[in-house]
């Protein structure tokens, strides 16, 4: 349900200019045109990274536009270099080449990944590489702080079902817990988990057991929160609101306080953001600290919720579980001028691809959702960063912003020469009422701040 997306303008583009005007909407009752035929997550049309990752294949032109999902991989992600940390400017698809694709400022220190969020910007998300249909994700989080300042941890699919962890910075006692299925925005869904101790200055486990069965959260191993989906019918719809499809885990920060948000949104994240806070002094951004992270694939022999193959496809417009096939068919595109459609469209490496837009036959098309400003080789935080003393503590100033050569409000202009506008995108989330979740939403940062 994403109710207002701020409109997209010229500072997304790249080399060639699509004027926010011309990139098309899509829902549910609008599906992209033949020429950009992918929905990305945040309901534009395009090609090339509008068709990976979070590419909705119900609003796409057809079900086959998006490209195939990687399938779930048990693994381990320690979060202890950013070496497979890749910006969403420069990923084609292939899961064997990074681990998770980035928008905004990951920086390391002492060890961890920072997801930062300097003033007026509008954050930072990790998504994963791969999608998990069922199974156990646990990441070990320390949460930022501040009113207005949230952090979430989620699993989101391309049809938009969701599972849930959320701190608002104002209230560093509560993980606030939620699901949704296909992005219906139901708002009693949300369940707090409180009297943790401090979750910025500590790190707990948190972790979502997801089955067709049901849904349990547990923090530092001790069950929180369940939700059965015996418990979700709807009988007006006919079947379960419970999600069922491959979600992609998503780690973010974001400003739930800004003022371009819905009130309602602003007073869930416990209000106004402060954007002169003691952090933004300090340290040039407010930040969520996120170390290990362990994904454990569900074990079925036969669908639902089976790895047995390479990708995830879906044969049918509901969504629902029945519909998700575990194929061989190819995750990654040649270039970003590619889709579903055609996968080898444009042929070039990937890692020239100029901004965020392609020329296409029929004239230029978006292709990374949100645009993207980092430069080839400069991946984000990778340099200035690290576990030496020397570097930790220059990783936690605005120094070390203006370093990754990716400008959402450190001052710095992209260094890429890549065509990128070195404004860059972020990520926001649209939050129409208090205790509801949404879908995250990448906006302009320049929108924002200029
Ligand atoms: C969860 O906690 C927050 C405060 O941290 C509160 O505003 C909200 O109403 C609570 N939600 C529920 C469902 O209890
Ligand atoms: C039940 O399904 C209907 C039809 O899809 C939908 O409009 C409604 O919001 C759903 N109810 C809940 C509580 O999600
Ligand atoms: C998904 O699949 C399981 C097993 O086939 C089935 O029992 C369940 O009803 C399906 N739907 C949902 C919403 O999980
Ligand atoms: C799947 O099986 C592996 C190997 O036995 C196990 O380590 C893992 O925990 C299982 N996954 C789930 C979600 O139970």
């Amino acid at each position: 349900m994403v109710r207002s997306l701020l409109p997209l303008g010229a500072a997304l583009l790249g080399a060639y200019t699509v004027a926010a005007a011309d990139i098309p909407t899509c829902s549910l009752t609008q599906k992209c045109p033949e020429e950009t035929p992918c929905c990305s997550q945040y309901g534009q049309c395009g090609v090339g990274a509008y068709c990976l990752g979070g590419c909705d294949p119900r609003m796409s032109f057809s079900l086959d536009a998006c490209v195939p999902s990687p399938v779930c991989e048990s693994k381990i992600y320690p979060m202890t270099d950013l070496k497979r940390v890749v910006d969403v400017g420069k990923y084609l698809g292939d899961p064997s080449t990074a681990d998770w694709v980035a928008q905004g400022e990951p920086l390391l220190y002492n060890g961890n990944v920072l997801l930062t969020m300097p003033a007026h910007s509008v954050g930072t998300v990790l998504a994963s590489t791969t999608y998990m249909w069922y199974g156990n994700v646990k990441a070990k989080v320390k949460t930022s702080r501040g009113a207005g300042v949230v952090t979430a941890f989620i699993l989101l699919s391309d049809v938009k079902d969701e599972i849930d962890y959320e701190w608002v910075g104002a209230d560093l006692t509560v993980a606030q817990t939620n699901y949704y299925f296909q992005g219906i925005p139901d708002y009693q869904n949300s369940g707090n988990i409180t009297g943790l101790s401090d979750t910025f200055n500590n790190f707990h486990d948190y972790e979502i057991r997801w089955t067709p069965d049901e849904i349990t959260w547990l923090v530092d191993g001790v069950v929180g929160r369940t939700k059965k989906r015996s418990e979700t019918w709807n009988a007006t719809a006919n079947q379960w609101n419970f999600p069922q499809s491959p979600a992609r885990v998503q780690l973010s920060i974001w400003p739930g306080g800004a003022d371009t948000n819905a009130q309602g949104t602003i007073d869930w994240a416990g209000g106004a953001i402060d954007w002169d806070s003691a952090d933004i002094q300090n340290y040039g951004y407010d930040f969520a600290t996120f170390g290990q992270v362990e994904v454990e694939c569900y074990n079925a022999t036969s669908g639902p919720g089976t790895n047995l193959h390479t990708s995830y496809t879906y044969d049918d417009a509901r969504g629902t579980n029945d519909t998700i096939v575990d194929g061989t068919k190819g995750t990654v595109l040649k270039s970003f001028a590619g889709t579903g459609l055609n996968m080898d469209a444009g042929g070039s490496s990937g890692s020239s691809a100029s901004g965020s837009s392609t020329q296409t036959a029929s004239g230029p098309a978006a292709s990374v959702p949100g645009g993207t400003a980092s430069g080839p080789g400069s991946a984000p935080g990778q340099e200035g960063s690290g576990t030496s003393g020397d570097g930790s503590s220059s990783a936690a100033s605005s120094a070390a912003c203006q370093a990754t050569g990716f400008s959402q409000n450190c001052g710095g202009s992209s260094s890429s020469g890549s065509g990128a506008s070195g404004k860059s995108a972020g990520v926001r989330v649209e939050r129409t009422l208090g205790a509801s979740a949404f879908a995250v939403v990448v906006a302009l940062a320049g929108l924002l701040v200029l």
